[in-house]
């Protein structure tokens, strides 16, 4: 497997957290402690209401903003979603779909995460989509046929073209603000079912080319070994991606 035929990308989710003011602060720290740190893209998904004044604290800099989630109609009586078209005239260029919080609390099936992403796509957004086992699948030892299935439904319909504005985050739900990390080789053997999974539908050069990132309790401690893992491109990074500087060497790590 060629890793440097990728983009090793870092982005934070910052989950519900963060009001504007708090998000301009955190945006511009993060920025300049990152300044220079060219050797992944840098990402932080913010709440809606913060994503104006994120991609305003942002510009000149080298972090971008994505969003956490969009809908997949492009207007109408949909009470408290967000379009597409409204992300991307906003200045956003990233989306997480399919978080497993939203499929846990909030009735995201493979399904709906499918036609939120493909709405994603087709405004030109990048998608980072998320997947991953719970901790029953994991102990019943059904992961890899898990993350099969939600890997095929999840990208049901997508090209090859637009498969290159795809990112996928393996993030194990067990693992996800538990302070329980995947090892790196846990980490390493499911990308790498994902990324098999990928040439499958894709072949072999669409496989190679895709960004996997693993997400699940990654922090300043554990991330060099989780990223030097050849199937690990990247993290998406909750808790410790609202403190700029534990970000920062996370990125760091990247390099
Ligand atoms: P934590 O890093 O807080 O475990 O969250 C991971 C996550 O869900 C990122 O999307």
């Amino acid at each position: 497997m060629k890793k440097e035929v990728r983009k090793t990308v870092i982005a934070g989710n910052w989950k519900m957290n963060m009001t504007p003011s708090e998000a301009v602060a955190a945006v511009k720290e993060t920025a300049s402690l990152t300044a220079g740190k060219d050797g992944c893209d840098i990402v932080l998904c913010v709440p809606f209401v913060d994503i104006a004044p994120a991609v305003e604290a942002a510009k000149g800099t080298n972090v971008k903003i994505g969003a956490q989630n969009v809908h997949f109609e492009k207007k109408g009586a949909f009470t408290g979603e967000v379009s597409a078209d409204m992300l991307t005239e906003t200045g956003v260029g990233y989306v997480i779909v399919g978080h497993s919080e939203r499929r846990q609390y909030f009735g995201e099936t493979d399904e709906t995460v499918n036609k939120r992403a493909k709405a994603a796509l087709d405004a030109g957004l990048t998608v980072i989509l998320c997947l991953g086992e719970v901790l029953e699948q994991r102990q019943a030892g059904i992961t890899r046929e898990i993350v099969s299935m939600q890997t095929k439904l999840d990208l049901a319909g997508f090209t090859a073209e637009e498969m290159k504005r795809v990112i996928i985050a393996y993030e194990p739900v067990w693992a996800i603000g538990t302070g329980l990390t995947a090892t790196p080789d846990q980490a390493e053997e499911v990308c790498a079912i994902i990324r098999g999974v990928v040439a499958e539908l894709y072949g072999g050069e669409v496989a190679e080319a895709t960004t996997i990132q693993y997400g699940g309790s990654m922090n300043d401690g554990n991330a060099k070994e989780l990223l030097a893992k050849t199937d690990v491109d990247g993290g998406l990074i909750g808790g410790a991606s609202l403190v700029p500087e534990k970000f920062a060497r996370i990125v760091e790590a990247a390099q």
